[in-house]
């Protein structure tokens, strides 16, 4: 919730998963090193810290970008949401590793200033075997960077939520470059059989759940058309919508929740104002909607925060008629008072 921008506050859960994340990153490098070191006896130690934080990096990436669409498919993964942006973070310090270690180790030693021998030294761009992959690392780098440097919500409040958003969403072009860049240096290097199959299988992995996400929220998109006297549209049976609970129904084109509460109905935008988070799929906590992603709330009869918080989501006229629960689908403004429909 935010005054200004003020972030969304430190708890409990979230030192856990930061010390579940330590203890991951520093188990998974001591276990390459250590293994590395016995299986890769050629190798130096600069070149399994390169490949370490290279292959971390990547392995984080994965698992970023399957959180988002294994929260849709199922909420239990929802705690795995909370504190991404730590986990976005943590990559990119790893990818920033890999990248420097990569630039000092192969491009330090000559004449040239090293970011320039990075792009100058091969330019055989039209040759697949031999292409100069590690200038696609060096672009999926910037757009990580962008990423990490914008990720607090401080940005996401003085960028403005759209914006942030497309920035954000980058997160696909850097992961088709680090495809590439892992795929093209595969070619030029010596490395092991495993991580061409490891790749094969985590971008199978990556879009079967975007895929499987994408088929869901298309069901739960399919519009209510019923449509009742005065515009009103029948979106269910009361008893379908559980206490506390919302129902979520898309009219004209717009996701709305719908909350049962107390013996009353109300309905509001089914997006947060913080990011985009399902306030449908939340619970009335205290009296208010509350996000299921990081607990903004809201108050369900005018769709604002409870003072002094500033944020407001558009709010939708109910009715009850015999047992059956009817939606405008006008949006009002945001923020807007409409009387709840008494049960
Ligand atoms: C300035 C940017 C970058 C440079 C100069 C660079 C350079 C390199 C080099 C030279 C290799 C081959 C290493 C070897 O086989 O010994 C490599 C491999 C690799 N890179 Fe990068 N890289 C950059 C960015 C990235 C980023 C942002 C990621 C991931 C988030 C990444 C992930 C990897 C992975 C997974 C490998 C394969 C590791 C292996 O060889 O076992 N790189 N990179
Ligand atoms: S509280 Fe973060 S998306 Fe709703």
């Amino acid at each position: 919730m935010s005054v200004g921008y003020q972030a969304v506050s430190w708890n409990r859960q979230k030192r856990i998963y930061d010390v579940v994340l330590a203890g991951f990153v520093a188990s998974y490098l001591a276990i390459f090193i250590g293994a590395g070191s016995v299986v890769q006896r050629n190798a130096t130690a600069e070149t399994l810290l390169i490949r370490g934080f290279g292959t971390l990096s990547l392995l984080l990436l994965h698992v970023i970008l399957c959180i988002g669409p294994l929260c849709r498919l199922n909420r239990r993964f929802l705690p795995l949401l909370y504190n991404r942006r730590h986990l976005g973070v943590t990559m990119f310090f790893f990818a920033l590793a890999h990248g420097v270690f990569s630039i000092v180790q192969f491009h330090a030693l000559g004449d040239l200033n090293p970011l320039v021998s990075l792009f100058v030294s091969n330019t055989r761009y039209n040759s697949v075997a031999e292409f100069p992959f590690q200038a696609l690392g060096f672009f999926a780098l910037v757009i990580l960077f962008l990423m990490a440097a914008t990720s607090h919500d401080f940005w996401l409040h003085n960028l403005s939520a759209p914006v942030w958003k497309r920035i954000h969403m980058m997160v696909y072009p850097a992961y088709g470059l680090l495809i590439a860049h892992v795929s093209l240096g595969a070619l030029q290097s010596e490395t092991s059989p495993w991580l061409s199959g490891l790749l094969g299988l985590g971008i199978i992995v990556v879009i079967t759940l975007h895929v499987s996400a994408a088929m869901k929220e298309r069901c739960l998109d399919r519009e209510c058309t019923d449509a009742v006297a005065d515009g009103f549209i029948e979106v269910g049976e009361v008893r379908s919508i559980p206490e506390n609970r919302a129902k979520v129904v898309t009219l004209s084109g717009e996701r709305v929740a719908v909350f049962r509460y107390g013996g009353k109905v109300s309905a509001i935008s089914n997006v947060c104002r913080h990011q985009n988070g399902p306030l449908g799929e939340g619970r009335i906590i205290d009296g208010c909607i509350t996000c299921p992603w990081h607990g903004y709330q809201y108050l369900p009869d005018s769709g604002a925060s409870p003072p002094p918080f500033t944020e407001k989501v558009p709010t939708f006229q109910t009715k009850i008629v015999g047992t059956k629960v009817l939606v405008h689908p006008c949006a009002h403004p945001p923020g807007t008072r409409l009387e709840p429909a008494v049960l």
